[in-house]
């Protein structure tokens, strides 16, 4: 019976550190990495009957926008769903104007990001991309790789179960035994590695899938999703976003305990 009773006070002082613990977490936990799913831009477009590609650089508006009040508001960084894995399906001519406009949008912006700060980083597979693309690419994270104001991390030819394929070959390759693979050992053959994960996923457009996006690291994520098309994404939907975050209490698969309990 004793044994009974100093189990269930030593369970009981655990929870009460872990729900402390949880609570100071969620103190000190100010959002560091926003990860947004850039949804909408096809319905935009259509809504105003103009080709589904003004929607696109439409949404690039959007995101230099947000990239701006992002950093105002101390975010340490973002990661952009700008081309899936899956985007490839779409109609060549969406695929092709896709791959211009990214193009552009580093050549037009690169000096202007680097200038305010901005840190690019490429999450996906850069080795299907044109040589032009690929070279553009390089060049931007290489300029930019001291930069401390805020980082933006573009996912284009990214995703998710793509991103675990490449980790698993490469962790074959490199002759890695069964008991060395950890949850530490894989994260750090991700294209995150070194990175933090996502504090929340923002879907814009109104969805409710995950859509292979960030599959790894969304693991606690929070979810947030609203009915604003991508490119009408401001920075009264940046704060409706992080006003509900902060409201959240992240638990980690762990459980708090009330204050009376
Ligand atoms: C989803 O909207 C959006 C995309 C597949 C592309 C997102 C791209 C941008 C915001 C611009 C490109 C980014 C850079 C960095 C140059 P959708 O086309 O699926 O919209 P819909 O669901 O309304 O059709």
């Amino acid at each position: 019976m004793a044994r009974i009773q100093s189990f269930f006070s030593s369970t009981k002082k655990k929870e009460e550190t872990q729900s402390q613990s949880i609570a100071s977490e969620q103190q000190k936990c100010p959002v560091r990495h926003l990860a947004f799913i850039m949804d909408g831009n096809g319905r935009w477009a259509t809504k105003r009957h103009l080709p589904r590609l003004a929607g696109h650089k439409a949404g690039v508006s959007a995101l230099r926008r947000i990239v701006e009040c992002a950093a105002d508001e101390n975010i340490e960084m973002l990661s952009v769903y700008a081309f899936s894995t899956e985007n490839w399906g779409r109609p060549r001519s969406e695929v092709e104007g896709l791959m211009r406009l990214f193009w552009e949008t580093i050549r037009s912006d690169l000096e202007k990001l680097h200038r305010d700060g901005v840190r690019l980083r490429h999450l996906g597979r850069l080795h299907d991309l044109s040589p032009d693309i690929q070279q553009a690419v390089k060049d931007s994270v290489e300029l930019t790789r001291n930069n401390t104001r805020i980082g933006l991390n573009v996912c284009f030819n990214y995703g998710g179960r793509a991103e675990l394929v490449d980790a698993i070959q490469q962790i074959i390759a490199d002759g890695r035994s069964p008991d060395t693979i950890t949850e530490e050992l894989i994260s750090s053959y991700l294209y995150t590695r070194d990175l933090p994960d996502p504090d929340m996923v923002i879907r814009t457009a109104g969805e409710m899938r995950v859509s292979n996006f960030l599959l790894w690291q969304s693991a606690y994520s929070e979810y947030y999703a609203t009915p604003t098309l991508w490119p009408d994404f401001g920075r009264e939907d940046l704060l409706a976003a992080l006003d509900s975050y902060r409201q959240r209490q992240r638990r980690f698969g762990r459980v708090a305990v009330s204050p009376t309990q």
